[in-house]
């Protein structure tokens, strides 16, 4: 069967288990793995960007800071999230500014200026343009994409994108890095969830990512 009619087929069960596992309480762990681990058994990767932005889609005001504006409710379903995901795909400046975070997991870092894969400890440099990135992947059940804006718009079009979370913070940024850096194409979106997190309004989305029919 073609991978495209798999996921056809598979996209209701993967509602429903989604929904089941992420409808109550977010920053509990026991709910969160049954999820992921669901998922998993279903024996493919699931990508799974994470994104915490403005309400005008902004996801950074600087390129080099870690975000500080996010809510601690918003920090907690992420480690929890994040500590059931066997991998991670990030950007060159992310990891910068986060790479005593992620040195000890299964991280793929993407740049332009690796001529091969260089591995350091758990964390591989690659270029995508030379080295393919999805049989690298292939073996993980469940990848997390962290961004930034560069490699949204990578992973969602190079169709390694099928869910997303989106922590929407109460902020009109104004300014500020996009959440797909240079804009991409029109994508269709399914809400899974939302739930908002905490009483100043922070908002957690979660959506599929409709890639067999834009
Ligand atoms: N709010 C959030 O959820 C969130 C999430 C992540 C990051 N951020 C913030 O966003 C900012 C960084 O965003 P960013 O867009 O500048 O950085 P980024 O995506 O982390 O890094 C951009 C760099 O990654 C490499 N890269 C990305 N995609 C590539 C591709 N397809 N092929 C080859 N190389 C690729 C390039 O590195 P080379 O220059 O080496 O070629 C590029 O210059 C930081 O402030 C960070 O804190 C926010």
């Amino acid at each position: 069967m073609s991978p495209q009619r798999l996921r056809r087929r598979e996209a209701p069960r993967l509602y429903h288990a989604l929904r089941d596992s992420f409808h109550g309480d977010l920053v509990d762990g026991a709910s969160a793995r049954g999820g992921l681990e669901t998922l998993g058994a279903l024996g493919k990767t699931r990508f799974i960007a994470f994104v915490a932005a403005s309400i005008d889609g902004r996801i950074s005001l600087s390129e080099k800071t870690v975000p500080r504006w996010t809510s601690k409710e918003d920090w907690r379903f992420f480690q929890h999230s994040l500590a059931r995901m066997e991998a991670v795909v990030v950007g060159r400046n992310t990891y910068a500014a986060v790479a005593g975070r992620l040195r000890k997991r299964n991280t793929f870092v993407l740049s332009n200026g690796p001529k091969t894969m260089v591995r350091r400890g758990s964390v591989t440099f690659l270029n995508p343009a030379k080295v393919a990135l999805t049989p690298l992947l292939a073996k993980y059940k469940s990848v997390a994409v962290l961004g930034g804006g560069a490699v949204y718009r990578f992973m969602l079009e190079s169709e390694l994108l099928d869910e997303m979370f989106v922590t929407l913070e109460p902020l009109i940024f104004g300014r500020g890095k996009e959440m797909f850096v240079g804009g991409t194409r029109t994508t269709r979106v399914t809400l899974l969830s939302i739930k908002r997190l905490n009483r100043a309004g922070t908002l957690l989305l979660h959506y599929q990512i409709n890639r067999w029919r834009p």
